[in-house]
Formats: C-alpha cells, sequence, structure tokens
C-alpha cells in the first residue's frame, strides 16, 4: 500500500492543535506500519509539498502498489491533476483527513479528489490513517477472495 501525505502535513505535531492534534506523522507512519504488519501488507510511505511529486508517485504505483490512502491536505480542495492521477492508475484509493474537512471552512467542503476514491476517512485525527488503512486491506482481501 502506498501511503501519500501532502503538503505542510509534515507539521503534524505543532500544526494547530487543536485541530490536528500532536500526533507527529512520525507517530502515524509509526501506527500504519505496525497495523500492516499485523495484516501482512507493505507500506510505502511518503509526504511531500510539492504536487509533481505526488503525481509521480501515483503515476508509478501500478505494478508496485495494491491500493493507496491518500491525504492531500489542501490539494485536496484545488488539484484536478490528483483526481486524473488516481483515475488513471485506477488502484483503489482513499481519501484521508484528520480532521472534518466537512465541517470546517466552506472552501474545505468540495473535495476534487472524492471521486476517484473508493471511500473516504475523515475526523478520527491521526487515527484516520489506521482506520483507512483496516478499510483498504479489508477492500482488497475481498476483491482478491473474488476473483
Ligand atoms: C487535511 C484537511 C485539509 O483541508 C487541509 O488543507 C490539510 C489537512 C486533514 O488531514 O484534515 O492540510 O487534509
Amino acid at each position: 500500500v502506498l501511503v501519500l501525505s501532502g503538503p505542510n502535513l509534515q507539521l503534524l505535531g505543532t500544526r494547530e492543535p487543536a485541530i490536528y492534534g500532536t500526533t507527529t506523522l512520525a507517530d502515524i507512519e509509526k501506527q500504519v506500519r505496525d497495523l500492516a504488519s499485523t495484516r501482512g501488507a507493505a507500506i510505502t510511505f511518503l509526504q511531500s509539498n510539492h504536487e509533481g511529486a505526488l503525481l509521480d508517485a501515483i503515476g508509478a504505483a501500478p505494478g508496485s502498489f495494491d491500493g493507496i490512502l491518500i491525504n492531500a491536505g489542501a490539494f485536496t480542495h484545488t488539484s484536478l491533476a490528483l483526481f486524473d492521477a488516481l483515475k488513471a492508475v485506477a488502484l483503489p484509493a482513499i481519501e484521508v483527513h484528520l480532521s472534518n474537512p466537512e465541517s470546517r471552512e466552506a472552501f474545505r467542503h468540495e473535495s476534487k479528489i472524492a471521486g476517484a476514491c473508493a471511500a473516504k476517512v475523515a475526523g478520527f485525527g491521526a487515527a484516520s490513517y489506521t482506520l483507512a488503512l483496516t478499510g483498504l486491506l479489508d477492500l482488497l482481501d475481498k476483491r482478491s477472495q473474488s476473483h
């Protein structure tokens, strides 16, 4: 599973803790890796502030990954290119957010990438990542059983 985190998420821990909590991205990576290992899944964890780096990672994913978790940060609300990339690779992707964007400012209510994702997990803080991984691995298990 490819786990992508977009802009400003390297600042988790100190970034607006009332909204995002005090868990760092390194803590989240550890939680995701621990869960993945109990489920027999391998993880690549990448954070970038650069839309192009996220696009490159998505574009290169087929053949190396079975699915994607993506917290695109503010690119969620702006990036048609991320929508197109997720559509292009056609791997099951889960949209992840620590906060619940739909209970925040109006500009966060629209996700450009939601239509390219199988599901969304938002509002559970750092746990959104592990909840999303559980959901994605269950989805992949179900698919491999029916094939
Ligand atoms: C976020 C929500 C986005 O609206 C915001 O721009 C972020 C973080 C979240 O995880 O809650 O950077 O994706």
